[in-house]
């Protein structure tokens, strides 16, 4: 069979042409998709009066058993049909005769890959909210089993103030929460259906556009046909959603492979994944994610990519927007595969509280509170904070931790001192003493910890009702 759009042509395209403009190597991802859309599409038609039953009939079946050959690899793509939705066409025609050439009635391949990319994304979005809710459950975890593990907290990477790792931890689940919430909300605009506008100005067909949105599940149609088949913001939105995961994937990553050195040695990465060098016997190398914060440069790429496509494009469909899908794809892939290894990575890591602690005991991470302390005295907070300074000079001066000077040395530097200092500067005072709402305090990580769990079990709730709605 010649080219499903051959009758302008009196040439056969160039080979290298055929090979260029060609999307079938990557969009057969869209298959299903494409069906589903189709058996909508088709049933529209025959509610419609637009085609007859028998023959709305024999295009479901036939898309059935298209799908069907799809799935157990019996179809043997070509470029030559170009692209998913014209290879399936083809294929049903080749199955049910000239009759499956009334499928594409009142249809573009315009609108038809829009409607594909909707209803792939919005599987992906559920799913990915589904990951992140996995993530969030294993950090949960290890929070709840370090809340009494006290560990240095950073800024500038220099010791700053000490906080229960399970706050440490928390954090994150605080960064996954509001990922898993963003990808929820654009929810609503990749729930939209494009179908029904046509190459770009709509159809002749008294097609009902509404009736294939609840069909498949769309919450609403594009409001402008121009819009529906141009608009590309809803990839570029799961684009933008994705870097920011894989920019939180990447600070853990960080940490954990800081953490995991002989120099921090807070943790260790279970065997299972990590990775030995081929030459040097002793090493345990934390490959995965090494590999995650290296991931995140072509995940940002994937977005510049398609935001640079879409600049200056003139309305409406462009041969540009099929550039749309390799880095959607790409990024999907590389996600799923970050979020799906890092649940059981965190589930799965040891941590080396004694070490946490020796840490604690060895810095002067303390000395915020006894500014603080002398502060309560009636102190100003800025000539608390110079007497500190210069105790903590002395201190580094004598090789001795602030807990290690005598009640006489600290009087040198101030008579406000008195004997509860040594009680305030314990690391568990120094902790208990951030009772506010979102501090380290244990009570207040316990309470947060109580809060994020409850918001799981929101989040389980909408992935179920989701991927049903999803399908
Ligand atoms: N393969 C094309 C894409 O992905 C489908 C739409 C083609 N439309 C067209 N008028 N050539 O963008």
């Amino acid at each position: 069979m010649s080219k499903l759009w051959g009758g302008r042509f009196t040439k056969k395209t160039d080979q290298l042409v055929e090979e260029y403009t060609a999307s079938i190597m990557f969009d057969k991802e869209l298959a299903e998709e494409d069906v589903q859309g189709s058996l909508a599409h088709v049933t529209m038609l025959g509610k419609q009066g637009i085609l007859p039953a028998d023959d709305v009939e024999k295009i479901k079946q036939g898309l059935v058993r298209v799908l069907e050959k799809v799935r157990a690899g019996e179809i043997e793509f070509s470029v030559s049909d170009e692209d998913i939705h014209m290879n399936i066409e083809k294929t049903l025609i080749e199955d049910i005769g000239p009759v499956g050439g009334k499928l594409h009635t009142g249809r573009s391949r315009n609108d038809q890959v829009a409607t594909d990319m909707h209803l792939y994304l919005r599987k992906r979005v559920v799913e990915f909210v589904d990951l992140l809710h996995k993530l969030q459950a294993a950090l949960i975890e290890q929070a709840k089993a370090n809340l009494d593990t006290i560990v240095p907290g950073y800024t500038h990477l220099q010791r700053a103030q000490p906080i229960l790792f399970a706050h440490h931890l928390m954090a994150y689940v605080s960064m996954f929460g509001r990922d898993a919430e963003r990808l929820q909300d654009s929810y609503k605009r990749i729930n939209t259906l494009p179908l029904g506008a046509g190459a770009l100005a709509g159809t002749t067909f008294p097609i009902d556009r509404h009736f294939v949105a609840s069909q498949l599940g769309f919450d609403r149609v594009y409001e402008n046909s121009l819009d529906a088949v141009s608009d590309r913001d809803f990839i570029l939105e799961f684009l933008s959603h994705a870097s920011i995961i894989m920019m939180h994937l990447s600070r853990l990553s960080e940490e954990l492979i800081l953490w995991s050195s002989t120099e921090f040695h807070f943790v260790e990465l279970d065997d299972a994944f990590c990775t030995g060098s081929s030459i040097m016997p002793q090493k345990k190398n934390p490959d995965v994610p090494e590999l995650v914060r290296g991931k995140t440069g072509r995940v940002y790429g994937n977005l510049i990519g398609l935001l640079t496509v879409l600049k200056s494009l003139p309305l409406a469909y462009n041969k540009d927007m099929q550039e749309d899908k390799e880095g959607m794809f790409d990024t999907v892939r590389t996600l799923q595969g970050a979020l799906q290894l890092f649940a059981p990575m965190i589930a799965t890591m040891k941590v080396n509280k004694d070490r946490m602690r020796q840490a604690v005991n060895q810095d002067f991470s303390n000395a915020t509170d006894i500014a603080d302390f002398l502060v309560g005295k009636g102190l100003p907070f800025r000539q608390a904070h110079e007497v500190i300074g210069k105790t903590v000079l002395y201190c580094i001066q004598q090789n001795k931790y602030l807990l290690d000077l005598t009640l006489d040395e600290f009087k040198q530097f101030s008579d406000l001192f008195d004997d509860r200092i040594y009680e305030v500067l314990q690391p568990e005072q120094v902790v208990n003493a951030r009772n506010v709402y979102g501090g380290t305090a244990r009570s207040q990580v316990a309470e947060a910890i109580a809060r994020a769990e409850r918001e799981q079990d929101q989040t389980a709730a909408w992935v179920k009702e989701y991927s049903e709605r999803s399908q």
